[in-house]
């Protein structure tokens, strides 16, 4: 089956990211949201990303045109089109809201069409089970969509091998790069990215470093683009404590157990940058 149709359910950073990508490469897309003022945001941001793309003149502002112009705002999830080949849930981390959007979907939308979920962390075998686990995958892009090439695709227990394929060549038509991963806590990305990231906590809560020198320390002498605590900022400290969460609870070990500093930061709402605060401040 070609995938020609993508409903993308929740346009929040992802979800944008996630239309966004599809539409400048000439998919239709429907945008779902809960209120006409969140999809109209939505695409606020996607404009704007677009934007700088054109600035860059990387894209023309045709390309940008066009791309608005395949993405189709649709107010509630009851209301997702039957004929979507492809459905990606990208709302919040929260596994029975997540479960919650399948099951209604799976009585809308076409039998044959595939779900995925752009989940961090849950477990896309759990999620399958509330709709079509044969036609039902892991589609984790990676924050900002437009600008980072990674796809991880997640099998789930019973994930089919077309499903699989159909979603690898998707993503090669959207420029990614796709890698095949299997359903354990965390998968590939968060499994590894995570507990260096709580580690940098650990090591900023003991006084070991300040979180500058400690984000200097990452970004100089590995070379990474962002260091920990600022990349934990540009998550959101709540995204990173529910994935430590899952990782913990997932392998019950207690090398994966959340920093009491993320734990009192989070309580505190101190968030990251969608907060205007988290390690560090922003305006
Ligand atoms: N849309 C389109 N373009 C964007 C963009 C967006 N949302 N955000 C940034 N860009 C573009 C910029 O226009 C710029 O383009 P050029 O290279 O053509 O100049 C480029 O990206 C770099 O941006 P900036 O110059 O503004 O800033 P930068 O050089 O500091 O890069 C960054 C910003 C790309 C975010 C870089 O700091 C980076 O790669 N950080 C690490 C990001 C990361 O690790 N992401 C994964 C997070 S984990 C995740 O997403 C998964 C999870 O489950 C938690």
């Amino acid at each position: 089956m070609e995938i020609k149709k993508i409903s993308v359910i929740g346009g929040g950073t992802m979800g944008n990211g996630i239309a966004h990508v599809f539409a400048l490469k000439n998919f239709k897309v429907n945008l779902v949201e809960i209120s006409s003022e969140l999809a109209d945001k939505s695409l606020l941001n996607i404009s704007k990303n677009l934007d700088r793309q054109v600035k860059k003149e990387s894209i023309s502002e045709k390309d940008k045109q066009e791309a608005l112009s395949n993405i189709n705002k649709i107010i509630g999830v009851d209301k997702t089109p039957p004929d979507s080949d492809l459905v990606i849930e990208a709302i919040y981390e929260n596994k029975e809201a997540k479960l919650n959007i399948f099951n209604i979907i799976n009585d809308i939308v076409k039998k044959d069409s595939i779900f995925a979920s752009n989940t961090s962390s849950i477990s896309i075998t759990e999620l399958s089970s509330a709709s079509r686990p044969e036609r039902f995958i892991g589609m984790h892009f990676m924050n900002p969509v437009p600008v980072m090439q990674l796809v991880e695709i997640i099998r789930g227990f019973s994930t089919s091998d077309d499903t699989y394929k159909a979603i690898r060549e998707l993503s090669i038509k959207l420029d990614k790069v796709p890698v095949e991963v299997f359903d354990y806590p965390g998968f590939i990305s968060n499994r590894i990215l995570m507990p260096m990231i709580n580690e940098a906590i650990f090591a900023l809560m003991e006084g070991v470093a300040s979180a500058t020198d400690i984000d200097t320390v990452m970004k100089l002498g590995m070379n990474h683009p962002m260091g920990p605590l600022t990349l934990a900022d540009f998550i959101g400290l709540d995204v990173c404590l529910a994935i430590m969460e899952v990782l913990y609870n997932g392998f019950n070990d207690s090398k994966y157990r959340p920093c009491p500093l993320l734990k009192k930061m989070v309580a505190a709402k101190k968030l990251g940058r969608k907060t205007g605060e988290g390690f560090f401040k922003y305006s």
